[in-house]
């Protein structure tokens, strides 16, 4: 059974006190949960750094934020384009000279089910590539300031990990034998939350003041199979999400709360609790062991290193 904590209306955003004096870095914050995320943050009074590829739904995000909640709302925009190592430090790099403090780093960009197989220009089936490898590379790039400030870093996942092949594919990790938009997607999205795991380790085996949490969205209504995904998958996912899914800005309060809450618990998988955790009250859900399998991630974490050229030991 899996421990609930938060009782039967699950977390919320009036759990929140004033997060004045936070600073809250957010990747792919234009748009849907990272979106939402950032208005609540800002909401509460903390300063939010979006790291997002385009520059005029950055600014047109902005400007809805500012006329939302008050023209002196603390927000403001890097470009980074996760597809491309090079956009990564060029953003890490810029952020660590802008941003002093980060409470948490939020790896909540992404893109899913795309329709044929992409490469990244750095050689990566794209969703492994943004998702993952993108990430991983900047969590490694921004630790020692997540760290000196004693933050967070924030891993959104999905039920997808559990739903494709249910393993990282090293022998065709870029899916060349035959892709399939869902299994490569359900790869990027375990590859992701093994890395969380693996960090969380990590961390806590060296000591280290970061607390890593690892949260999902269950079903919500966002934009994210609107630019990749196929004809066919389009319409019946805007067809299925008007009756099983919930709001992009419930969909965000997993990764406010894995952001926040005090007494979080590690090796935990934080979102929506209900109807095979798609919607509901937000709390501690079950989590498949293939999430926690330490060989395969120690594997990942080699490759990672590899494959961003950098050397990593937290
Ligand atoms: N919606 C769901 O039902 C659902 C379910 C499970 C998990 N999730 C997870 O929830 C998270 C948020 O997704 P969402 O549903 O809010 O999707 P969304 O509305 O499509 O938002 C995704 C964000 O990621 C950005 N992004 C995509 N590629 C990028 C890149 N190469 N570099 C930088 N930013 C990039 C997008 O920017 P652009 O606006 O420029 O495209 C957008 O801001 C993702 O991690 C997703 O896997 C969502």
């Amino acid at each position: 059974m899996t421990d609930r904590r938060f009782g039967p209306k699950g977390w919320t955003p009036e759990h929140l006190g004033s997060l004045a004096g936070k600073t809250y870095l957010v990747t792919g914050a234009n748009a849907g949960a990272g979106f939402e995320a950032t208005r609540v943050f800002l909401s509460k009074g903390g300063r939010v750094m979006m790291l997002n590829r385009n520059a005029d739904k950055s600014n047109t995000a902005i400007a809805t934020l500012k006329q939302e909640l008050g023209s002196d709302v603390d927000v403001a925009f890097v470009h980074m384009d996760l597809a491309a190592l090079s956009s990564v430090r060029e953003a890490a790099a810029e952020v660590l000279d802008k941003v002093p403090r980060i409470d948490a780093l939020i790896c909540n960009a992404a893109i899913a089910q795309v329709a044929s197989q992409q490469m990244t220009v750095d050689g990566f089936e794209s969703q492994l590539g943004v998702n993952h490898f993108g990430h991983f590379l900047l969590c490694g790039l921004l630790f020692e300031r997540v760290e000196e400030s004693r933050g967070r870093i924030v891993v959104v996942g999905s039920n997808a990990y559990k739903m494709g092949r249910k393993r990282i594919q090293f022998e065709d990790l870029d899916f060349d034998e035959k892709y399939s938009a869902w299994n490569a997607y359900a790869q990027s999205k375990l590859a992701q939350m093994m890395f969380a795991y693996e960090l969380q380790r990590r961390v806590h085996a060296a000591h280290k003041n970061v607390e890593v949490q690892v949260c999902h969205p269950g079903a919500s209504r966002t934009n994210l199979l609107m630019d990749t995904a196929s004809t066919f998958n389009k319409i019946v996912w805007s067809m299925l999400s008007r009756l099983i899914a919930q709001s992009a800005e419930k969909g965000a309060w997993p990764e406010v709360m894995c952001a926040t809450e005090e007494g979080l618990q590690r090796e935990t998988y934080y979102g929506p609790t209900k109807r095979a955790q798609t919607v509901g009250p937000i709390d501690a859900c079950p989590l498949e062991e293939v999430a926690l399998n330490r060989e395969a991630a120690a594997k990942l974490w080699a490759l990672s290193e590899q494959k961003t050229s950098l050397s990593w030991s937290p």
